[in-house]
């Protein structure tokens, strides 16, 4: 018998790190030099076909940059089961903001068994390699370990790196929790 899995996803992260072109290039295959802040929030679908007997019907929920400033957050979190933590690798102030996202989240959302939701860091617009932070990158490893991340990628929307991987690392993770 098939079935189907419905699974929120927050797309959180600062201002023009590049959430809303992840979930682009994710969904519709295109991307956009142009930028347009989102206002909010906004969606988008994916249907997997899982494996023979599930199909999964992922809901990304792209949070606007600037929401972290407001209080949306809790109602826009509610019922999801994970995460993708954005920054930009050109500009180290979005680093910073990781943690800041990863508090909201944990303090504002939780699994059925109280679980932190299981939450992938990606370190977008690594196309951009010769700007900014690759130098620290290696620390990453630790880095996402000590806060509670089940991994971390280097992704490009523009290049089409590691988006498909990081987001199937996060859905793989949410499978296994029951
Ligand atoms: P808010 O909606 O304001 O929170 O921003 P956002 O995180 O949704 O960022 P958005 O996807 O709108 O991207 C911001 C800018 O960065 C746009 O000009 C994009 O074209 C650019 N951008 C996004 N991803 C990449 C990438 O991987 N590489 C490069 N070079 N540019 C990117
Ligand atoms: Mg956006």
């Amino acid at each position: 018998m098939q079935q189907e899995r419905l699974l929120k996803v927050l797309v959180v992260g600062d201002l023009g790190v590049g959430k809303t072109s992840i979930i682009k290039r994710y969904v519709h295959q295109v991307f956009s030099q142009h930028y347009r802040a989102t206002i909010g929030v906004d969606f988008a679908l994916k249907v997997l076909n899982w494996d023979h007997r599930t199909v999964i019907r992922l809901q990304l929920w792209d949070i606007a940059g600037q929401e972290r400033y407001g209080n949306m957050t809790r109602v826009y979190y509610r019922e999801a089961v994970g995460a993708l933590v954005v920054f930009d690798m050109t500009r180290a102030s979005t680093f910073q903001a990781v943690l800041k996202w990863k508090k909201d989240l944990d303090s504002k959302v939780a699994l059925g068994n109280g679980r932190p939701l299981p939450a992938v860091l990606l370190a977008n617009k690594c196309d951009q390699q010769r700007h900014g932070l690759c130098s620290k990158l290696p620390k990453l490893d630790n880095f996402s370990r000590d806060h509670g991340f089940v991994g971390w990628y280097e992704t490009s929307a523009k290049d089409n790196t590691n988006i498909e991987a990081a987001i199937m690392c996060l859905v793989q993770n949410i499978m296994a929790i029951d």
